[in-house]
């Protein structure tokens, strides 16, 4: 079977920490790996704007010897109809992998479903599992490890960043904790999922409310846009609730002397977060920012090889 990449739990503990190591080494050594080389082709595929997954993409598959063909989908036949199936099995014929950025989990799964090379999640409605890659390398570099440390998630708990929290944080033997207003909690067969996960890793999964029991002596502190791609006309209020979790100064004071803030941007300066913390000595978010490329590097070497062993 291909191994796809479309959820943060479809990496094993092992597995995950593994992509983590070759990211760090990567880093390291920036342009010395390239399993691309040929140059085999990746499509970079878009339903939703991207700056930074774009760019990183781009840049990453050229770094690893590749050829990145980085499409916006409104100029193909995606939203007119064609079977996503379909459109993943004639790729599979071009490319070494298939990396999409969409709304629905289900039409990144019929995308797999059809393909036969490794399709990845470049953030869907559910999940956004590269981001937590890059994440969970930054908490390596700043915390000195990810097991045994407390990960807060404030704001829309419901999110795409939430979940991926959630499952990336279990595995990587981490106590997540989210928080957000009521109607905006996770989805509970994620959290069953995370809870799952975290009785093997040696973590924890908690959802509530409360943001100053959520933070309270966290080693790190993480929030997201209240508004996700495709919510901006969902009816909902999505700033009033929000407010008490505003990662700011006062909300900080309640977390660990050393706790670091990670926002996987764009960020809403003054909404979700202030400038004062975004830009003060405890954010993490630039490098966090960095890593998704290393750690997307990282993430289609060990697809390609496990290609390669099949
Ligand atoms: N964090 C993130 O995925 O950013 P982009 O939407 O700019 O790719
Ligand atoms: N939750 C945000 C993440 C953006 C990188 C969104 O889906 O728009």
């Amino acid at each position: 079977m291909t191994r796809h990449f479309l959820r943060d739990d479809d990496l094993s503990p092992a597995e995950q920490a593994a992509v983590l190591d070759l990211a760090l080494r990567m880093k390291a050594d920036r342009f010395a790996f390239t399993p691309l080389a040929g140059p085999r082709s990746v499509a970079v595929l878009f339903d939703k704007q991207s700056l930074r997954t774009r760019i990183s993409f781009d840049a990453g598959i050229a770094e690893l010897g590749g050829h990145p063909l980085v499409v916006d989908t409104q100029v193909t036949h995606f939203g007119r109809g064609e079977s996503l199936g379909d459109a993943g099995r004639v790729l599979s014929r071009y490319v070494a992998a298939i990396v999409l950025r969409t709304h629905g989990d289900d039409r990144i799964a019929e995308v797999a479903a059809g393909a036969t090379v490794p399709v990845i999640n470049a953030l869907t409605d559910g999940y956004h599992p590269c981001q937590l890659l890059a994440d969970l390398l930054t908490v390596r570099q700043w915390c000195g490890g990810t097991e045994g440390r407390t990960l807060a998630y404030v704001g829309d708990a419901a999110n795409n960043m939430s979940h991926s929290y959630l499952l990336a944080g279990a595995t990587a033997g981490m106590h997540v904790r989210v928080a957000g207003p009521a109607g905006f909690l996770p989805d509970p067969d994620v959290v069953a999922r995370a809870e799952a996960i975290a009785a093997g890793t040696g973590g924890s999964v908690r959802a509530l409310t409360d943001p100053v029991a959520a933070v309270r002596d966290a080693d790190v502190v993480a929030t997201d846009t209240w508004t996700s791609m495709g919510q901006e006309d969902d009816g909902l209020d999505r700033t009033t609730p929000f407010l008490p979790y505003q990662v700011n100064k006062a909300l900080l004071e309640h977390a660990g002397p050393a706790a670091i803030v990670l926002h996987c941007l764009p960020a809403h300066r003054g909404e979700e977060i202030t400038d004062e913390v975004l830009d003060g000595p405890r954010s993490a978010v630039f490098d966090q920012a960095e890593n998704r490329l290393h750690a997307q590097k990282a993430l289609l070497t060990f697809l390609l090889t496990e290609e390669e062993k099949r």
